[in-house]
């Protein structure tokens, strides 16, 4: 495993990281997260991202309680949050980073992770009713308070990550220093195109999301739905239309040459195609049992083995061209 610097900040974080969003709790229970969460960490990952909006705090609680029993000193390892929407359907505490809102989050994170403070907070969605003063006050404040060490942004505009930058600024406050904007070989295109000035201008970094487009680059989902994949899930109906669409399955399909030439399965191909970005700091993975967690591991040793040659191959399948990606 090798670690990449979160932007121009001095905190290194693992290449590979792992996150909870729809597993803990949902699919994954405490004894699994004890199982999954140290799977990782013995393969050198560092940072392990939540939300708690995440199955309604329920995430957090897992693993909370997943820490406390791994033991691992402090220092070892790095945990996110993230607020934005919410656990009470509510005024002035659903879809807000109101300053009073992010401080009672906080707390109530803290607690559900049994944890005196978190090496990362982010702003999950921008507000468009608060000002972006007021929200940089608060993460300003919960940092000083030693709740948070840093903080940034997930699936903000670069326009608004350059404004929450200048304001940091002009007041001497903390800035932001990372976005989390979703990454994969589907979805490349804010990625590679608008956030180019706020990594070059102003060293952001970013820990990218659904690395596997939710499983779909997995390819298992080339014949149907299988009953134990996320697209099964109660409530994840809203996934079925992407991972059945024809032209999609049809381009992970056509990876699969690629993978066998590399030796490696599409998901380790998939990771490792994220990895091969420089700006990527970290490519959080997402897994449903241990045996994910070892194969996607393995991605870093596939990263070296991806040359101009392959990437040109790989960008012919998703039909990207040279202009779109400069
Ligand atoms: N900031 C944001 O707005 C945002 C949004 C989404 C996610 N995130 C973060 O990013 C993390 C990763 O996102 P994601 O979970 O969507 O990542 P993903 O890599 O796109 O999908 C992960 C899912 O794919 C399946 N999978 C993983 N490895 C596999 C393998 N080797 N073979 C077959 N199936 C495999 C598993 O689902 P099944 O086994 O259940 O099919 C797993 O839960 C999240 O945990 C969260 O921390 C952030």
């Amino acid at each position: 495993m090798e670690y990449r610097h979160l932007g121009k900040a001095g905190i290194q974080v693992s290449e590979l990281s792992f996150g909870s969003w729809v597993t803990f709790h949902n699919q994954v229970n405490a004894t699994a997260a004890v199982d999954m969460m140290s799977a990782a960490y013995e393969a050198g990952v560092n940072f392990f991202d939540n939300a708690e909006v995440y199955a309604g705090g329920k995430s957090e609680e897992v693993m909370g309680t997943a820490l406390k029993q791994l033991g691992w000193r402090r220092g070892s390892y790095l945990v996110s949050t993230k607020f934005y929407w919410g656990i009470h359907d509510n005024v002035n505490e659903k879809s807000t980073l109101n300053r009073k809102r992010l401080i009672e989050g906080i707390n109530g994170s803290l607690k559900r992770l049994r944890l005196d403070y978190v090496d990362l907070i982010y702003c999950h969605r921008p507000d468009k009713t608060t000002p972006i003063e007021e929200t940089v006050w608060a993460m300003h404040n919960i940092i000083e308070w030693g709740k948070a060490i840093y903080w940034g942004t997930s699936e903000w505009s670069a326009a608004e990550i350059v404004a929450t930058i200048e304001i940091a600024e002009r007041h001497h406050l903390h800035k932001p220093i990372t976005e989390q904007p979703v990454y994969n070989l589907f979805e490349r295109h804010r990625f590679t195109r608008e956030y180019e000035r706020v990594y070059k201008d102003y060293g952001y970094g970013t820990t990218i999301w659904s690395p596997l487009a939710s499983g779909l680059l997995s390819g298992k989902y080339s014949q149907g739905i299988p009953s134990d994949s996320r697209a099964a899930l109660k409530g994840y109906d809203w996934l079925h239309d992407h991972v059945t669409d024809r032209d999609k399955l049809a381009k992970v399909q056509a990876l699969e040459p690629i993978a066998q030439e590399l030796n490696c399965t599409l998901s380790q191909l998939s990771l490792a195609w994220c990895l091969k970005n420089p700006f990527v700091s970290t490519v959080i993975t997402g897994a449903s049992r241990v045996e994910q967690i070892h194969e996607n591991m393995k991605a870093a040793e596939v990263a070296p083995k991806l040359t101009p040659e392959i990437l040109e191959r790989i960008d012919q399948i998703f039909e990207v061209k040279e202009e779109e990606e400069d």
